[in-house]
Parts: structure tokens; C-alpha cells; sequence
């Protein structure tokens, strides 16, 4: 049955925002980390924070651009040690998750940040892998894990890690490519992502967040990903807007994260609207919420709010994408495209 959107009320669109099931395909755990969690393992592990308080610590997340919060984000990763340290974020984010009615979470993580420090590959999946069981378990949320790639490091540094990483290889789907973008396009890991694409591994890499239009290109032709991570910048390209459609190549575009890195001056100016204007399978995701002021349902909620082209069709639409850009079974993202249809069909029959 058709579920007649126009019915909803746009006073209840906040609610049933919250409400509706949905993916998160685009978090990185340790951007997951509260100030309050950066200080009580700081604590757990003596390790000395060069900030004196948790307000002083939230009171740097000013940013001015990516490599602003990296710096931080980086420095806030420096608590994690332990095997249990690595549990204790990813719990936290999943509780988070599950209240904000996110049904599957694809959670990005970051060896090198740890390994370069001397904590094992092993601990970090394994208190990441834990997690996700419990999530299932405890939460009935199903997880998973893509390993990322930091491409302000060298290719032979990720071939490295990927090494390190095949012991785990079941517990891990795929691979993706993040940090600092300009200056370092796809193409410089063509042969780490050849390597794990032949290993079946499913393949993911920001481009076109910072970066210009040629990276999301190359990101498609190069590493031949199945989804681009953030790609806002597309629509400089008309060309590559077309195929990107065409290809149904999804999309996670992040909005809190945008405006907080200064890629959108302000909410209301954000592209969200023109993304699905043109076709695009574009899905909203939180990236780093712990820095850039909420989790999934604030980021959906808050870009609702300030873009007014975006009403309960856009909300069905990009639920239903982020079921359609995950990486799991048909049969099994498609009970949650049904679940997703009640809600709305009851919204429609409530108004
Ligand atoms: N690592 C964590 N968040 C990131 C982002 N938004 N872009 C690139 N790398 C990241
Ligand atoms: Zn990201």
C-alpha cells in the first residue's frame, strides 16, 4: 500500500524521525568517545591528558577545518590501551545507537592510530568484536566492523596493518580510507585496496568531503568502492552527479559533521536536499558525534529543522537508503524496509 506522506504534519516529523528504524553506515568509534569516557580512562590507565577538566577538553572542540578535529580526535584516542577500554566505547556508542532506533550500525575504526602507539592489532579487535556480539545479543542491533585505512600514512604502512589484520579477518567486512584528505587521493592505495578486494573484502573511502570531485572519480575508478563515504562535493561535477545516480552509488553524507568542519557554513546551507533532488542514494550518518554535537537522530533531526525541502518523503527515503547502502543480506534489509513502511503507514493513518 502507498503511504501517503502528505498526511504527516511537519510538527511530527521530529518524533517520527526519532522513531523510524534505521542504519548508521558511517561512525567512527573512536570519534565516539565523550570527554566524560576520554577522562575516566585517562584515569584507568595513568595516562596524562594536556587538558586540566572535561570543560576545558570540550572546550577545544572548536574546528576550523578537518586536520583542527583530527588533531584532537587523535589526541582523545590516546586513552585507549586495553581490551577493555576498546569494549567500554563501542558499548557506549551501541546503548546510544539503540536508543536512537538504529536497527544496524557499520562502525568504522582505526588500527594505525592504536598499533603506532604499541597497543596490538589483537586488542583493539577484540574488545571492537566483543562489543558487536553484545550489541546482537543484548541490544538486538546488528554490527560490524570496517577497518579504515589512514591515508596521511604511507601504502605500505596499510598493507602492513592489512597483514596484521587477516588473523581477524572474520571479524572485520571490509576495508575503508579516511584522515586527512587533500593531498592524498585514492589512488596512492590502488594496490593495498587491488589486495583486498581480492580477499573479498567489501570497500568504502571518504572522498569529496575536502577534497575535490576528482577523489570521489578515482575513489570509483581506482579502489572501485561500493559506497563513498561523505562525497558532498559531487555536485561540482554535474557529470559525475549523473553517474552516481545512475550507478546508485550510495552516499553517507554527515551534516552535523559538515558544518562543524566548515565544509557548509551553516546547516540550512547544506546540499542534503540537492543530493536526493538529483537521485542520489544519499543516507545521513553522525561521523564523529562525540565532537560534532549528537549522535544519529540529532544529525537527523537537526538538518530537518533547518532545511525546510525536507519533509516525511525524504525522511522514508533516506531510511530506507541507508537499509538499501548496508552491507547485508537482501532478506535481511528488507524485513527492516517493511518495519520502516509500518511506521510511516502508521504516521500517515495517526494524523
Ligand atoms: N576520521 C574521523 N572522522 C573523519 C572525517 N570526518 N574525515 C576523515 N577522516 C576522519
Ligand atoms: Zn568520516
Amino acid at each position: 500500500m502507498a503511504i501517503d506522506f502528505d498526511r504527516i504534519a511537519r510538527e511530527r516529523l521530529p518524533a517520527l524521525l526519532r522513531a523510524m528504524p534505521k542504519a548508521e553506515l558511517h561512525i567512527h568509534i573512536e570519534g565516539s568517545l565523550e570527554p566524560e569516557l576520554i577522562f575516566r580512562l585517562a584515569q584507568r590507565n595513568g595516562v596524562t591528558l594536556p587538558y586540566p577538566s572535561v570543560d576545558a577538553l570540550r572546550a577545544a572542540y572548536a574546528f576550523t577545518d578537518l586536520q583542527s578535529f583530527l588533531d584532537i580526535y587523535y589526541a582523545g584516542a590516546s586513552v585507549l590501551l586495553k581490551e577493555q577500554d576498546f569494549f567500554d566505547m563501542a558499548w557506549a556508542y551501541f546503548e546510544k545507537a539503540a536508543a536512537d532506533n538504529v536497527v544496524h550500525a557499520e562502525l568504522f575504526f582505526d588500527p594505525q592510530t592504536h598499533t603506532d602507539r604499541g597497543v596490538p592489532f589483537e586488542v583493539v579487535i577484540r574488545g571492537l568484536h566483543h562489543a558487536c556480539q553484545r550489541a546482537h545479543a543484548e541490544l538486538g542491533l546488528s554490527a560490524s566492523l570496517i577497518l579504515c585505512f589512514l591515508r596521511h600514512l604511507s601504502e605500505d604502512a596499510a598493507m602492513a596493518t592489512l597483514e596484521q589484520a587477516l588473523p581477524y579477518r572474520s571479524h572485520f567486512i571490509g576495508v575503508g580510507l579516511d584522515s586527512s584528505e587533500r593531498g592524498h587521493p585514492p589512488e596512492k592505495f590502488a594496490r593495498v585496496f587491488a589486495r583486498c578486494r581480492e580477499l573479498g573484502l567489501r570497500i568504502v573511502a571518504h572522498a569529496g568531503e575536502e577534497g575535490p570531485p576528482a577523489y570521489i572519480v578515482s575513489a570509483l575508478d581506482v579502489l572501485k568502492v561500493e559506497r563513498i563515504d561523505h562525497g558532498v562535493r559531487c555536485v561540482e561535477d554535474p557529470a559525475l552527479v549523473e553517474r552516481l545516480a545512475a550507478e546508485r552509488m550510495p552516499l553517507t553524507v554527515c551534516p552535523l559533521s559538515n558544518v562543524k568542519l566548515c565544509v557548509f557554513k551553516t546547516m540550512a546551507g547544506h546540499n542534503l536536499p540537492a543530493l536526493l533532488a538529483a537521485g542520489l542514494v544519499a543516507t545521513v550518518n553522525s561521523d564523529d558525534p562525540a565532537y560534532f554535537g549528537g549522535y544519529l537522530n540529532e544529525n537527523f533531526v537537526q538538518a530537518f529543522a533547518a532545511l525546510p525541502q525536507l519533509g516525511p518523503r525524504e525522511a522514508h527515503t533516506l531510511a530506507r537508503n541507508s537499509f538499501e547502502a548496508s552491507f547485508v543480506a537482501p532478506s535481511v534489509r528488507e524485513g527492516w524496509a517493511r518495519q520502516l513502511d509500518d511506521v510511516f503507514a502508521a504516521a500517515a493513518a495517526a494524523t
